[in-house]
């Protein structure tokens, strides 16, 4: 891609190309629209873009001191960004990537996703007026099936893991000549929709975070983070960089494999074993974008962690019974290595620390879930309650 005025490609960590803004960064206008279109003016698009929007970005920051009393820390506060317009913080990046392809002229949309980016990028190009076609792995979870459906694209499912519908969504877009949004590193323009998480996060803030917890698959959203604070930062509205906590399933983590070794690259993951839709991603080749993950995760002085799929399962029903917020696996991933590294795993009581809730519930609800009582009359409900109450 040629960059716009402002802005540069460079090849980033084993050759990874990365949008670098080349120069101050510019500052915000007011009045430019809620949400991620707010921070129009330092996105990579130039002047005259249209805002593809359905409501993205400008999601809530919650305080949740029972979590922290739970993890032993000061403070902790959830940026509830499974509350986008499709569902997860996907729509920020695909909601640049589609305006991006829609000013360049592209005659469609195409996305490679195990589920939450595909059915972003149906609902985009269905709002900008684009055919759009998804990849993803035969065995997503329906309810996201069911989402993409829903905005009328083409879905073509692969068999095997994540990696087989990127590589089929790489070369579909150059045989279709459509626009590729798939949310890994492969569209640098719509990895710069994820800085407005961290834009968000300096403006919601009372004060600086020690840490910001990302669930993390190849890790755009990781790189989106720290650039998007590293912006703030050069433009003097931040102090810092928080260290970034890189969140995966230990059936499928390569980043965090290799964060424990100590490697200074990633290297792909053999056999995906985690029921952790979202963050299944073994980088088939394209391992370097976990090493751009790498990077981030420790040029912040932060840490890679991998979890059970139990205890993302614990906290994804401890985050729904205890603070009325049901994400999906993959998002509670952060809650997970929150509590896992709370408790004596490396934080320390005065820290301040951010989960990213990345996706919502709905899409994929837990399977444990008791089955509802069916009753017919009062007396037959009040002994179920009793029973339950027991
Ligand atoms: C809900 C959710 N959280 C986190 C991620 C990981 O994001 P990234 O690919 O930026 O590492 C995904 C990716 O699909 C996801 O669906």
């Amino acid at each position: 891609m040629t960059p716009p005025a402002g802005w540069r490609l460079r090849a980033g960590p084993a050759g990874v190309d990365l949008l670098d803004r080349d120069g101050p960064v510019p500052p915000v206008r007011p009045g430019r629209g809620p949400g991620v279109w707010r921070w129009a003016d330092l996105l990579p698009l130039p002047a005259g873009t249209e805002h593809l929007s359905l409501g993205e970005g400008g999601t809530p920051l919650l305080g949740a001191p029972r979590l922290a009393a739970a993890a032993g820390v000061a403070e902790v506060w959830l940026k509830l960004d499974h509350l986008n317009p499709t569902g997860s913080f996907k729509d920020r990046a695909v909601a640049v990537g589609v305006a991006d392809a829609v000013r360049r002229g592209a005659g469609g949309i195409v996305c490679g996703s195990s589920g939450n980016a595909a059915a972003s990028a149906a609902a985009y190009a269905a709002r900008a007026g684009l055919p759009a076609v998804v990849v993803c792995p035969e065995g997503a979870p329906p309810g996201k099936l069911a989402a993409i459906a829903a905005y009328g694209a083409v879905q073509v499912l692969v068999p095997g893991d994540y990696s087989r519908s990127f590589a089929l969504a790489v070369d579909l877009a150059a045989e279709l000549g459509f626009a590729n949004v798939t949310t890994t590193y492969v569209n640098p323009a719509a990895v710069t929709g994820l800085r407005t998480v961290a834009y968000e996060l300096v403006e919601q803030l009372p004060a600086p975070v020690d840490r910001v917890v990302v669930p993390t698959s190849a890790g755009p959203l990781v790189h989106g983070v720290r650039t998007g604070f590293e912006d703030a930062v050069a433009a003097g509205r931040a102090a810092r960089v928080p260290a970034l906590v890189a969140a995966q399933p230990e059936g499928c983590a390569p980043v965090a494999r290799a964060f424990a070794a100590g490697a200074a690259a990633v290297r792909e993951w053999d056999d995906v074993r985690t029921a952790v839709s979202g963050l299944d991603d073994p980088l088939r080749g394209y391992a370097g974008d976990g090493t751009v993950t790498l990077r981030a995760v420790g040029e912040t002085g932060g840490a890679a962690v991998a979890l059970p799929d139990e205890d993302t399962a614990a906290a994804r029903a401890l985050l729904a019974e205890q603070e009325g917020i049901d994400v999906e696996p993959a998002a509670a991933t952060a809650v997970a290595a929150l509590l896992s590294l709370g408790a004596g795993g490396g934080l320390a009581p005065a820290e301040r620390v951010v989960c990213l809730l990345t996706g919502h519930g709905l899409k994929h609800p837990p399977t444990s879930a008791a089955p509802a009582t069916v009753v017919t009359s009062v007396g037959e409900a009040v002994d179920h309650v009793t029973a339950r109450a027991r």
